[in-house]
C-alpha cells in the first residue's frame, strides 16, 4: 500500500475491489461482468442494466464522479497498479457507489480472456500512459489490435437493436494522440470517429476531470480526445 496515497489511514477496498486472485480461473471462459455487482446484500442485477468500463481508472475520480450521477448504470474500473486500485476501491466503498466496482488487472489481459461479447455500451480511456520512448510504443494500450477487441465487447451485437457503443478517449501526450488517430484510421471498418464530447460528470472548463487532467490543466497541457463509435458487423 502506498503511504503517499492513503496518507496512512487504513484503506479497505470491500467488496467494491476484486483483487487478481478473485477473478476465476481463465480457463472457465467469459464472464459475464453483471456478476461483479452481486454481493450478498443486492438484488439480482437487471440483465438490461448498462454497463460501462473504465480502463486505468488512477484515483478513481471519474467512477466516483460519474457513478454518483447515473445510478441507474453499473461501472466497472479496471486498474493495474495495485496502490491505485486500493485507493479508488476504498473510495468508492466510502461513498456508498454500488454501482462501481474495481478490479485489479491487465486491461488487455481482461477484456481479451474475461469479457464476452456485446456488454459493453461505452469504454473509457482517460489519460492513458503515453510511453513516450520509441522501444516502448508497444505498450501503449490503444492500437488497432486493441480497438478491435473493444469492438468486440461493445454493444450492440447483430441480434439486438440498442445504439451502438463507444469508446471515448482523452490524452495531454500529442506524440500519442497521433499515434491513436493512426491507429483508428486502421480500424475505419469497425468504428466511425466523432468528436469528443466531455461526459456529463465534468466540470465547468473540464474536459472529463480526472485527477490526471488536473493536474495537468495546471500546468497548462492542451489535451486532445475522440469518440469511437461502433460500426455493428
Ligand atoms: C496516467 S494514469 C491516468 C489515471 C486516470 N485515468 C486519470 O486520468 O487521472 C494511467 C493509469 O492507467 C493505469 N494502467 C496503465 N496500464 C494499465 C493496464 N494495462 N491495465 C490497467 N490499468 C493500467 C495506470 O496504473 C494508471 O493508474
Amino acid at each position: 500500500m502506498s503511504l503517499s496515497l492513503s496518507r496512512g489511514r487504513q484503506l479497505d477496498v470491500g467488496h467494491h475491489g476484486i483483487a487478481q486472485d478473485d477473478l476465476p480461473p481463465m480457463e472457465g471462459g467469459r464472464v459475464d461482468p453483471r456478476q461483479w455487482f452481486l454481493h450478498k446484500d443486492s438484488k439480482p442485477s437487471d440483465p438490461g442494466r448498462r454497463v460501462e468500463l473504465e480502463i486505468g481508472s488512477g484515483k478513481g475520480t471519474f467512477l466516483v464522479q460519474q457513478a454518483q450521477m447515473n445510478p441507474g448504470v453499473d461501472y466497472l474500473g479496471l486498474e493495474w497498479a495495485k496502490a491505485f486500485w486500493r485507493y479508488a476501491a476504498d473510495r468508492c466503498r466510502r461513498h456508498g457507489l454500488e454501482n462501481v466496482r474495481l478490479i485489479r488487472a491487465d486491461a488487455a489481459m481482461f477484456v481479451t480472456h474475461y469479457v464476452p461479447d456485446g456488454v459493453f455500451r461505452q469504454v473509457h480511456i482517460y489519460f492513458p500512459d503515453p510511453w513516450p520512448k520509441k522501444r516502448h510504443h508497444k505498450r501503449r494500450l490503444v492500437q488497432a489490435s486493441f480497438l478491435r477487441e473493444l469492438h468486440r465487447v461493445l454493444g450492440p451485437t447483430l441480434d439486438d437493436d440498442r445504439e451502438s457503443g463507444q469508446v471515448r478517449i482523452a490524452t495531454d501526450h500529442a506524440d500519442y494522440f497521433d499515434w491513436m488517430q493512426d491507429h483508428a484510421a486502421q480500424v475505419t471498418d469497425l468504428f466511425d470517429r466523432l468528436p469528443f464530447v466531455s461526459p456529463e460528470s465534468a466540470g465547468e472548463g473540464e474536459m472529463v476531470g480526472t485527477n490526471f487532467e488536473r493536474k495537468y490543466r495546471q500546468e497548462g497541457r492542451p489535451f486532445q480526445g475522440m469518440i469511437l463509435r461502433k460500426i455493428p458487423v
